[in-house]
Order: structure tokens, then C-alpha cells, then sequence
């Protein structure tokens, strides 16, 4: 299918300054709509508002999902490149299947993606700022009753965003959620699908105003095993072997995470892909065993985790401060990110220039 485009008359400049997270998006946007069996209209036109039913599925069952994944300007030629977009359109497909909604093909993914950025290339900020993409899928029937609709849009929007450590390294500090869980298993857990952010709203609320900065997920069937924090994935480092949990049922699969996994791999480092018991986590942290803690995910890459509060109590992680192997990860990933790394060149999908758009 090919894409359309109508340029906006009126587009704006990108703002100066400090870009913040999704506030500012560019003049363009992709949309394509889904009835009678089949995907039709993909067009990229002025970005703007929709128009909805009240009675569209998505306000009432939420029948939605999303994908989350970044643009990066190389500094040396200015050129743009995304990090491993494949990866992204193939899980997008994968919460397609669980929400029950249509697949998108992922060459016409692809092309809307490199069309919709090229024509908004002068809004991707230089590093340590990126241009943010938010592919989205919501089901548009008008109707009630709790069914899969039958009429869906996709759309992708973009905008640039300031660089989650423009203040520093700050470690986090995480509350251990002790009775509410984000997935369990049969669930939707690894679907990128808004009731799953939906309802992690209160633990986080509830852990922010006791002083956290965000929550760190416990396996649903016995509350004992790490699954990830917030979110993002969560590892912990000792001397032999760095573990988190298995990309299963309940964890989103992050991008960043396999990418960790690999990179690890190719130092040397053990990564092992077994349940982190939290009580033995503490216990650790305590004697010294536990080196490190890193949460990793698109927005922050790889964060250092300082304190993690569990059963009434903060558990100080090493010395509180970021560890060397969490460091060495952030830069080689930011590295790829900006183009200025050895590092698997095959993560780097650099945006092509449309000559006659
Ligand atoms: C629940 C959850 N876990 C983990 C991640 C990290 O995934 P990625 O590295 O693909 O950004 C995200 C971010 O999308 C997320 O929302």
C-alpha cells in the first residue's frame, strides 16, 4: 500500500530549550484505517485531533495498544537512525494478537516510519535528546457490548524529548510493590496495552508519596520474584552473573533489555534469565554480594537503582551510588544510539531521504 502525504500549511518550528517527555509534537503525523477486513487510507497529514464516538470501543473495553521507541541524530552528519525498529514492530504485532486486533504489516510499518520521520527531520534533537515515536492502535466501533471491534486506526506520532539524565545520575530508589501486581500469568503482561499502565497508576502514586521515585513489580502467584520495576526491565549484578527474569507471560519484553543481554554476552558477562528472589536480593545487598542494580528500558537506556525498600526497610544497594558495570552499559548503548559506536551497526536502521515528499 502506498502512503499518501499532505503536507501541514502551517507547520511549526521545534521549539528551543529543554524538551521535557511527550509535550511537544511535530507538524505531521501517520494515520491508516481498518474496516471491513482490511487496512486502507495509510497518510501521513497534519497532525491534529480525531474525532470519536462516544461509543468507540477503545473509551469503554480499552482496546488499545502502543509501542514507545526513539530517532537519534548522529552528530558527525546529521543523519537519523532508529535503534532496532524491528524489534519494536514485531511486539507490536505480538500485543496486536493478544488485544485482538489486526496486525500491521511490517514493511508498510517500516515505510510509514521512514516516511513520517524524514518529513519531520529537522525535529530530531541532537543527543542527548531524541525524537520520540508513539505508534498506537485503538479500536474506533461504535458500539457497546464487549467484543473485538471491527474498525480500528493506527497512527504514529512524534516529537522530540529531553534527555532523561539532563540532571545527573540520580540512582533510583524503589518500593518493592507489596500488594498490588501489574501481570499475571494468561494475562497481558507482555502487551504493550494502556490498562496495564492503567493500573499501576496508584502503586506508583502511593510509593512516589512515600519518597520513591517508583515501585518494583512482584511475580502475581507468590509475591517473591522480581519481574520488572515500574516500567522498565529490572537486572541485578553480582560477581559471577547478572540475573533478571525470563521474558515470559507477565514481563514486557523489553528492547533494551535483550540488547543488554547481548551486549553482556559479548563482554564475557554471565546473563542469566532466572526469578529474582527478592528476600535473597536484600539479604545480599546487606552482606555485599549485590554489586549492583540497573533498570533498563527506551526512555532512561540503563539506570542505576541506589536503595530498594522492602518489608518496612530501605536496603542500600553497594555504596548507593552507580556502579562501573551499569555505567559501561549506558555509555555503549548511548554510543550505538548516536551513531558513534563498533558496536553492532546492524541496530542502527538509518531513516532514508525521500526525495518527493
Ligand atoms: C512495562 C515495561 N517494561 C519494560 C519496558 C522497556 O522496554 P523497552 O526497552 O523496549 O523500552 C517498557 C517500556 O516500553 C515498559 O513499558
Amino acid at each position: 500500500m502506498s502512503i499518501t502525504v499532505t503536507r501541514n500549511p502551517n507547520p511549526q518550528s521545534p521549539p528551543d530549550g529543554d524538551y521535557g517527555f511527550g509535550q511537544t509534537f511535530t507538524p505531521h503525523m501517520f494515520v491508516m484505517d481498518y474496516s471491513d477486513g482490511q487496512w486502507r487510507d495509510a497518510r501521513i497529514i497534519p497532525y491534529g485531533n480525531f474525532s470519536l464516538d462516544p461509543a468507540a470501543k477503545v473509551l469503554h473495553y480499552g482496546q488499545e495498544i502502543f509501542e514507545g521507541m526513539k530517532a537519534y541524530k548522529n552528530g558527525e552528519d546529521s543523519s537519523v537512525h532508529m535503534f532496532r525498529p524491528d524489534k519494536n514492530v514485531t511486539r507490536f504485532n505480538i500485543s496486536c494478537e493478544r488485544m485482538c486486533m489486526p496486525q500491521v504489516d511490517p514493511k508498510l510499518f517500516m515505510d510509514a516510519l521512514n516516511q513520517l520521520i524524514d518529513l519531520d527531520r529537522e525535529w530530531v534533537p541532537e543527543s542527548p535528546n531524541a525524537l520520540y515515536i508513539r505508534p498506537t492502535m485503538i479500536a474506533t466501533q461504535v458500539g457497546l457490548g464487549v467484543k473485538a471491534s471491527t474498525d480500528y486506526i493506527f497512527y504514529i506520532i512524534i516529537g522530540p524529548v529531553g534527555s532523561y539524565f539532563a540532571g545527573g545520575i540520580n540512582p533510583l530508589r524503589l518500593r518493592v510493590e507489596e500488594k498490588f501486581v501489574r501481570s499475571a500469568e494468561g494475562g497481558t503482561g507482555f502487551a504493550k496495552t494502556g490498562g496495564n499502565y492503567a493500573a499501576s497508576l496508584l502503586p506508583i502514586q502511593q510509593a512516589q508519596a512515600a519518597g520513591y521515585d517508583n515501585i518494583i513489580w512482584l511475580d502475581a502467584k507468590e509475591m517473591k520474584h522480581v519481574e520488572e520495576m515500574g516500567a522498565m526491565n529490572i537486572a541485578f549484578v553480582y560477581e559471577d552473573r547478572i540475573i533478571t527474569a525470563a521474558a515470559g507471560d507477565t514481563i514486557l519484553n523489553g528492547v533494551t533489555r535483550d540488547s543488554v543481554g547481548i551486549l553482556l554476552g559479548d563482554r564475557g558477562n554471565n546473563w542469566v534469565e532466572e526469578p529474582p528472589n527478592i528476600a535473597q536480593i536484600c539479604e545480599d545487598a546487606h552482606s555485599g554480594k549485590l554489586k549492583e542494580v540497573f533498570a533498563c528500558g527506551t526512555a532512561a537506556v540503563v539506570t542505576p537503582v541506589g536503595v530498594i525498600h522492602y518489608k518496612g526497610a530501605d536496603h542500600q544497594i553497594a555504596d548507593g551510588k552507580e556502579g562501573e558495570l551499569t555505567h559501561d552499559l549506558r555509555v555503549t548503548l548511548t554510543g550505538i544510539h548516536a551513531g558513534n559506536s563498533e558496536h553492532h551497526p546492524e541496530w542502527v536502521h538509518v531513516v532514508p531521504v525521500f526525495e518527493n515528499v
